[in-house]
């Protein structure tokens, strides 16, 4: 990556600076006539440049923009940065056709937020898509106009890394957060200089990459397609995406950067998407490894025909369509694309504003407020897994001992793709506490290291080609240090009230590329853990993670697990607000929290089967593991107790055009105020095709005081609790759907209601 210093010598040897920046005129000319004048005027080559994204300032790219033959850079990032490739692109190029800067915000730029899976257990829409637009504040003051977020796939599969990156198992909430993001990113207006433009990826069904392993094949059926993987994206194009980015994965045969099934017929016909596709990074080049292009002329004009309009990074579209446009290339194909990049432009008001206020970059990063609604979306993402006996919240005269290597880590707290957040940002757990308990002891001991991900894939590389054979258990560190620092460990928390651990995973082990075989807590750290738990102090196990892990010893022997994913820059104050009772957990799990990595995949809207799990053998299940979950999906708990009643269907039989309005009544009988996920769920008896056990239809944050009831008011509109029929076409079945109004997947009131002709 080059420096700004290096970026500036080579703007200065193309004799790009100094040039006052100007900017064109506003114009009330509609944008269509404005694209048709330009189109008219653009070469062919110009025309490919509008669809060709590069991620560097290599003299030869700078090159390119002065040819006016790129459309966007990613990772060029800084108001400076920015400004001077800009000022090449609007003042030295034929057209004056602005670029789009890019880049991965994918929980904040600056002021880093909980991760994507964090966030989305807050089931706090409004909040998240607040939290996004601090992130696009922030980004356009470093020059940025794009962002490839939301990453709006459906996970189901805790091996697959990348579940961390986004709002879990379930397509209702996870099209409620796609939503949220999109608006949060793009405002009211995407001129606004504090908009910026979306991008839902990966599209699509990328999340149900086969056996969990990053970027490999998906074979499903299109009632699955449509029902699950789908709908987070058809959300975001309702919340008007400026841009959807194309999956890596081969779908049902066709990778997603030529699958026009996929990017034309169901996004542009289906949809209406007005906006344009990128691709993934190199995805284009990548249609010859799959093995569905001879050649890179072949796989431009596969990805071009399906409906892939920018190229990222590859440089395939600049290299190969020239020789393609007229012959077996349409030059109307290549003209709706271009069309397509430059109606996001105008719209974004680039043409206006291509450049950024550098001013604005040292005002508007990690500011109080930014940093106030950071700490809240953190204390909001904090699951309550279990507290037995009450333990939390921890009281802060007690002396405590804090262990565990994520406790004072800095970096790791961001988690994965962490934009440009910075580690000394971050307040860690251990510092968090030490500011809650004043007058109280608070002692530290890191226990044991953290395997590094390079460690992990080392070892699995070793028993592909094998070498010297190592110790069992030496991955890791040293395995004598590492018994040494669990003794100090273990005579620490004797000497304390209570203990709080912090395990987990490396961010590394998370996100693109990290998925993993196991489930385990990485290296030493389990025996770390049963060494604490033996000295019969009371532990709180704070797990650090960006997928679910297995947990099941922890969950019979610790008495409070609090699952806290990566909170971001204020991980120590929310987590030290939860733990001593400032703020009462609220979050809910967005996935279903396997035992054990056989049982993946588990989520909550499976179907009943013929035999549903039951003791006897004769029935769904394993011969050594439950079939149920450890947690449900939507469970956590809090520092109240919640009794539901009264469920009332306003009116119990309803057109299938028509809505139906539910209530049910929910009191705070514990003794704090606590504030509770009510989740509506719906299972259509009989259908053609057989039905999710349960679907997530509603839900709403309630807080109460203790003693407080009220009566929570859902409305559900008929034409949303249909399914595909064997043709694909979306029916709304008749006959009797069960309803239930409950805390989580599993629990709940449960009443009935009719679907009927009118
Ligand atoms: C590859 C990732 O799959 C995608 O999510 C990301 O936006 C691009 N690289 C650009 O960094």
């Amino acid at each position: 990556m080059m420096t700004i210093c290096s970026i500036v010598l080579v703007l200065l040897f193309l004799g790009a600076i100094p040039i006052t920046a100007k900017q064109q005129p506003a114009t009330t000319e509609p944008i269509e006539h404005r694209i048709d004048a330009l189109l008219r005027e653009m070469t062919v080559g110009e025309k490919i440049g509008q669809l060709s994204q590069y991620g560097d300032t290599k003299p030869e790219t700078l090159e390119l923009v002065k040819e006016g033959r790129v459309s966007s850079l990613f990772g060029v990032t800084g108001a400076e940065a920015t400004n001077a490739v800009q000022r090449i692109a609007v003042e030295q190029t034929r057209l004056k056709i602005p670029l789009i800067f890019g880049y991965d915000v994918i929980h904040g730029y600056r002021t880093i937020f909980p991760v994507p899976i964090a966030s989305a257990s807050s089931f706090d829409p409004e909040l998240i898509e607040q939290a996004e637009h601090v992130a696009a504040s922030e980004a356009t003051a470093g020059g940025i106009k794009w962002v490839f977020a939301p990453m709006v796939d459906i996970a189901r599969d805790p091996r697959w890394g990348r579940m961390v990156e986004g709002a879990g198992e379930d397509p209702y909430l996870g099209s409620v957060v796609a939503a949220a993001r999109v608006r949060g990113f793009q405002g009211a207006d995407l001129a606004d200089p504090r908009s910026v433009v979306a991008c839902a990826k990966h599209f699509a069904a990328y999340g149900a990459a086969e056996g969990g392993r990053d970027y490999n094949t998906v074979d499903i059926s299109e009632q699955l397609l449509r029902e699950v993987y789908l709908p987070p994206f058809q959300a975001a194009v309702r919340a008007d995406t400026g841009t959807v980015m194309s999956a890596f994965e081969d779908l049902n045969g066709v990778p997603g950067a030529a699958n026009y099934k996929i990017l034309t017929q169901i996004l542009r016909g289906e949809w209406g998407f007005e906006g344009f596709v990128v691709s993934d990074h190199d995805a284009v080049r990548e249609l010859i490894t799959h093995g569905v292009a001879a050649n890179e002329a072949d796989a431009a004009l596969k990805a071009l025909t399906a409906g892939l309009d920018m190229d990222m990074n590859d440089g395939v579209y600049q290299r190969s369509l020239p020789s393609l446009v007229d012959g077996k290339l349409p030059m109307s194909v290549l003209d709706e694309a271009v069309r397509r990049v430059l109606r996001v432009k105008f719209k974004a008001g680039l043409f206006q504003k291509p450049y950024t206020d550098p001013g604005r970059e040292r005002a508007e990063m990690l500011t109080p407020q930014n940093l106030q609604l950071a700490r809240k979306l953190a204390e909001e993402s904090l699951v309550l897994l279990k507290n037995q006996d009450n333990l939390l919240p921890l009281s802060t005269s007690k002396t405590i001992a804090v262990i565990g290597p994520l406790a004072d880590d800095q970096s790791d707290q961001l988690g994965s793709w962490s934009g440009k957040g910075q580690a000394q940002d971050v307040v860690t757990p251990l510092e968090g506490i030490k500011a809650k308990v004043r007058h109280a002891q608070v002692l530290y001991v890191k226990g044991v290291d953290l395997p590094s991900f390079e460690s992990d894939r080392t070892a699995a590389l070793a028993v592909v080609a094998p070498g010297p054979a190592r110790a069992p258990g030496a991955r890791g560190g040293n395995n004598a240090a590492s018994l040494v620092n669990i003794d100090h460990a273990v005579r620490v928390a004797r000497k304390v009230d209570a203990v709080i651990m912090f395990l987990g995973e490396r961010a590394e082990m998370t996100g693109e590329a990290s998925s993993r075989a196991s489930l385990d807590l990485p290296g030493k750290q389990h025996a770390l853990l049963e060494a604490v738990v033996a000295t019969g102090k009371p532990v709180v196990l704070v797990l650090e993670s960006g997928r679910p892990l297995d947990i099941r010893w922890a969950n019979n022997h610790v008495k409070a697990i609090v699952q806290a994913w990566y909170p971001g820059v204020q991980a120590g104050n929310a987590i030290a607000a939860v733990l001593f009772g400032e703020v009462s957990p609220s979050a809910r799990l967005p996935i279903t929290w396997p035992r054990s990595v056989g049982q993946i995949p588990i989520y909550y809207n499976h179907k009943n089967t013929g035999r549903p799990s039951a003791p006897d053998r004769w029935h769904t299940g394993y011969l050594d593991e439950s079939s149920q979950p450890l947690f449900p999906f939507g469970y956590g708990l809090t520092y109240a107790t919640f009794r539901y009643s009264n469920l009332h269907l306003l009116t119990t039989t309803v057109a299938p055009t028509a809505t139906l309005r539910v209530q049910a009544e929910v009191q705070n009988e514990g003794q704090r105020l606590g504030t509770e996920v009510v989740q509506l769920y719906v299972h259509d008896q009989v259908a053609p095709t057989s039905r999710p056990v349960r679907e997530l239809k509603g839900f709403v944050r309630v807080t109460l005081k203790p003693g407080e009831k009220k009566t929570v008011d859902f409305t559900v509109h008929a034409s949303d609790l249909g399914s595909y029929d064997l043709n694909m076409h979306w029916v709304i079945p008749l006959g009797t759907y069960d309803i239930w109004v409950g805390p989580n997947a599993i629990e709940g009131i449960q009443g009935t209601f009719q679907i009927s002709s009118p």
